[in-house]
């Protein structure tokens, strides 16, 4: 096979089950959207037969929300206003936010975290009040937390909670979506899944469906080290752009810069050192002990993120060191127990004592800022597919995502997905058959495509490294694919987004913000002030280049 495959090869579905929506994923988003929908459809009809439907990979808790530790952002502290939530948002994204969704995001950010208190869940208080901290790039305390730097637990355990209470939404745990069914008007007609388990619903089945919202997450897995969990393959994206979606700005991939060091051959899901650990006066230093953030952002420390990740990579390439080390030995054993208890039991499992050591760190895949196009309600290309969190690409983030906004945008966007899904929800109607070219990869080629893209497409890139990156890439397309499989499923889309990724990063010649080029060291509003949109046409990808408009290019993030 030298193109993409238009749609998964898979068995025959052996199994059919109906929902009037199905929703893809199982963390803020997902759970958010199935909650709202579900109560949403209850309202506007007299009986309680709407059925929502969650499909999700592993088991509910399993994907990206339950790890986020630093917590979610919304201008709920004394002074603080939506307009400065947006400004951070602006000068963080590079110019390349849709200024529009931000101002959603940050406006309407404050009630849906309220509602989030109203549902159970328990963030952090002082003497009464809402905790606030501050991470990279927010000029204002203003993230919320919940069991010192549990707080994407604590989300997930509420909302599993009113999930499990609310009878008319069902969950099928350990189910990979495959690819979207549409109806003769080309809607989305439900999708098809592969469940791994025991009884009815084995295999290959298909869920039809009045509406499918995709919020399955992001593709940290394109890359050997990722604070990203195992099931993080990018199965939303890929089915997406299989169907004929649009995806956007997936060059903007966001590293993190303080990834706990475990040593060259690590590979997989890394531990993440909050930034939120920073927020609470950690610093970076090199190996000779000095802060080599001081001068390089009026932040110096709380710089947005991707101005620190650059900061530490070029100290690591000066030096030659793997990795730089983050101080936070000064907070004091007790603070470390109360407000740190994960990332401290995290860091001792790997021998090292943050009360007294410094903590080796370094740069890892953290975050997809681009995906699935969507407008300001979540929906896609395609009628009757929404997309919320980070699979989608609203808008929000740009070319860098401000800390603490990803659980915000899953949680506002889902909302507001429910305000327009059930009137805008088809009559039931058949999915028809499509016979556009099938294929796979071989799942085996996984390791070998993560090391290309980390190596020539991570954080550092050049037009040499992306060009040997392509001749990889392609190369992995033509093996000989040994079983049709989970992983031979998972590593097409990994390898279908990892293509269109390069993509984006070979054809933007500029560095802004996440996307950080060698040989274009500057960034190009005259050029590349826009977004890189990609489709797949006839097996292949096709990229256009849609420039932004103008009020969207304003902030310049300092120090970038
Ligand atoms: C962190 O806690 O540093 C991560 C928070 C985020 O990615 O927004």
């Amino acid at each position: 096979m030298t193109t993409l495959p238009m749609r998964l090869t898979a068995p025959v579905p052996g199994w059919t089950t109906r929902a009037d929506v199905v929703v893809i994923g199982s963390g803020i988003a997902g759970l958010t959207a199935a909650l709202r929908i579900h109560s949403a459809l209850r309202e506007r009809s007299d009986d309680d037969g709407a059925r929502v439907l969650v499909v999700t990979k592993d088991v509910l808790s399993a994907g990206s929300t339950q790890w986020a530790q630093g917590g979610i952002a919304a201008a709920l502290g004394p002074g603080d206003t939506p307009e400065q939530h947006l400004s951070d948002t602006l000068v963080a994204g590079a110019g390349a936010c849709d200024v529009e969704a931000v101002r959603v995001l940050v406006t309407e950010g404050p009630e849906a975290v309220q509602e989030l208190i109203d549902l159970g869940t328990r963030f952090d208080h002082h003497d009464g009040v809402l905790s606030l901290t501050r991470e990279g790039g927010h000029h204002r305390d203003r993230i919320a937390h919940a069991g010192g730097d549990a707080t994407g637990a604590e989300i997930q355990r509420a909302l599993i909670a009113a999930v499990e209470a609310s009878s008319g939404i069902e969950v099928i745990q350990h189910a990979l979506a495959l690819d979207l069914l549409r109806d003769a008007d080309g809607r989305a007609a439900g999708v098809t899944l592969h469940v791994i388990g025991e009884g009815q619903r084995d295999g290959v089945g298909a869920v039809h469906a009045r509406a499918v919202v995709l919020a399955s997450g992001g593709m940290g897995q394109v890359f050997s080290q990722s604070t990203n969990p195992a099931v993080s393959t990018g199965d939303g994206m890929a089915l997406a752009l299989r169907a004929g979606a649009r995806l956007r700005d997936l060059e903007f991939v966001q590293f993190h810069p303080t990834v706990m060091y475990l040593g060259p051959d690590s590979r997989g899901q890394q531990p993440l050192i909050s930034e939120a650990v920073r927020g609470e006066g950690a610093f970076l230093v090199d190996f000779e002990g000095n802060r080599f953030m001081r001068g390089q952002h009026e932040l110096a420390d709380l710089a947005p993120r991707d101005v620190v990740a650059k900061a530490i990579t070029r100290r690591m390439l000066e030096t030659g060191q793997p990795h730089m080390w983050l101080d936070a030995r000064h907070l004091g054993a007790e603070f470390w127990e109360r407000r740190f208890p994960t990332i401290l039991a995290t860091c001792r499992s790997h021998g090292v004592d943050p009360i007294n050591e410094l903590i080796p760190v370094a740069p890892a895949q953290h975050y997809a800022s681009g995906g699935v196009v969507t407008d300001l309600w979540g929906r896609t290309d395609i009628t009757g597919l929404y997309a919320t969190g980070e699979v989608a690409c609203s808008g929000v983030h740009g070319a860098n995502r401000l800390a603490s906004n990803s659980l915000l945008e899953g949680l506002v966007f889902s909302r507001r997905i429910a305000e327009v899904l059930p009137d805008e929800l088809a009559p039931w109607a058949e999915p028809v058959a499509d016979d556009r070219p099938r294929g796979v990869v071989d799942g085996a080629a996984r390791g070998e495509l993560q090391r290309t893209m980390t190596e020539q497409a991570g954080v550092l890139r050049s037009q040499a490294g992306l060009n040997a990156a392509e001749v990889e890439l392609r190369e992995l397309l033509e093996r000989p694919v040994g079983a049709i499989d989970v992983a031979a499923w998972e590593t097409t889309n990994v390898l279908t987004l990892s293509l269109a990724l390069h993509s984006g990063a070979s054809a933007r010649e500029e560095t802004r913000g996440s996307h950080w080029r060698e040989d274009y060291p500057e960034r190009d509003d005259a050029a590349f002030a826009g977004h890189f949109d990609i489709r797949l046409v006839d097996a292949d990808l096709v990229q256009t280049f849609i420039p932004a408009a103008a009020t969207d290019l304003l902030p310049t993030s300092p120090g970038a």
